[in-house]
């Protein structure tokens, strides 16, 4: 395979609403704060890659509307290439996303509108994308056997996989073995294992199921206590950053798997390169939004040379 990263997945216009609680049912509250701004986990990813230096390619179908247009100059505004369709039959998504203001805990409804269409078809109309990439990338937000077919031509090609199932919806088994690299979060692991995962301890035996699955290497987010890379050749613990005080988490995995990818395509170590995206989350939970929160290369530097 060739450079740089390619990305499936989808964009969605992420509308964030601050309160004190979320409403019951039936109950109007007033909220502390608004923002609109770009997500989609793919979207996102593409933006995190990008800023960490990465040639991004996304893939994906938009509809034809105002939130197309602002993904449009977001791509164009961080030098990603786009692979996209559009469609007038389909609303390009949104996601609607509770923020607790006091603790930054977040709950999160998302429609994929447009990008729900995306199918085998557009993921082979695209396949010269992902042979030309070093690494390929995909999540669960736009179907999975879209997922499926793209992680097959990835391989065929030679290009690295890093399959992020997120969100945790159900997928074909055939999937695993595809999979140079699985990225779940605790909550995605434990699901998808059926185990318990709240500690490092309970992390490897998740990372042995997925390795059993026909995974190459897990590589698991602990949220706080920091990530696990799990190979048949190691199994170590990649400790956490601090960057700041958090402000807010939603992204923070989006972070991590664009930083992971961005790394990769740059020939550094799975395990360098898990540092790296460890540090570039890091950095994204000390600020507001998800794709806006992404930070450039040089912070994710300076912040890896202060540790
Ligand atoms: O991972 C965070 C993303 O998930 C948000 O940007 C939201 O759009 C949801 O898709
Ligand atoms: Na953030």
């Amino acid at each position: 395979a060739g450079r740089g990263v390619a990305i499936l997945g989808i964009y969605v216009a992420d509308l964030a609403f601050r309160a004190a609680h979320m409403p019951g049912v039936g109950q109007t509250i007033a909220g502390s704060g608004f923002a609109m701004g770009p997500g989609g986990k793919g979207s996102n990813q593409a933006v995190a890659a990008a800023r960490a230096g990465a040639e991004v390619t996304f893939i994906s179908t938009l509809g034809q509307d105002s939130f197309a247009d602002n993904a449009l100059a977001l791509w164009r505004a961080d030098g990603i290439t786009p692979r996209v369709k559009q469609v007038d039959t389909h609303p390009t998504g949104a996601a609607f996303i509770y923020l607790n203001e006091k603790n930054g805990d977040n709950a999160i409804i998302v429609v994929s509108g447009a990008a729900s269409l995306i199918g085998v078809a557009d993921v082979e109309a695209a396949s010269d994308a992902i042979a030309a990439a070093r690494v390929f990338v995909t999540q669960l937000e736009q179907p999975a056997d879209a997922a499926l077919r793209a992680l097959q031509i990835a391989r065929a090609a030679g290009t690295t996989t890093v399959f992020n199932p997120a969100p945790a919806v159900a997928f074909d088994d055939a999937v695993y073995p595809l999979c140079d690299f699985i990225t779940p979060n605790e909550h995605e692991a434990a699901i998808l294992t059926g185990l318990p995962v709240t500690n490092l301890e309970q992390a490897r035996a998740a990372g042995d199921a997925f390795l059993a699955r026909g995974v190459g290497c897990a590589l698991i987010t602990l949220g706080s206590q920091g990530a696990l890379l799990h190979s048949a050749s190691e199994s170590v613990l990649i400790a956490p950053f601090n960057a700041g005080p958090v402000l807010e988490t939603t992204g923070a995995g989006d972070a991590f798997n664009g930083g992971f990818a961005a790394a990769l395509a740059e020939g550094a170590t799975p395990r360098e390169a898990a540092r790296f995206a460890a540090a570039l989350a890091a950095i994204s939970v000390t600020r507001a939004g998800t794709a806006p929160s992404m930070p450039k290369r040089a912070e994710v530097d300076a912040l890896l040379a202060r540790a």
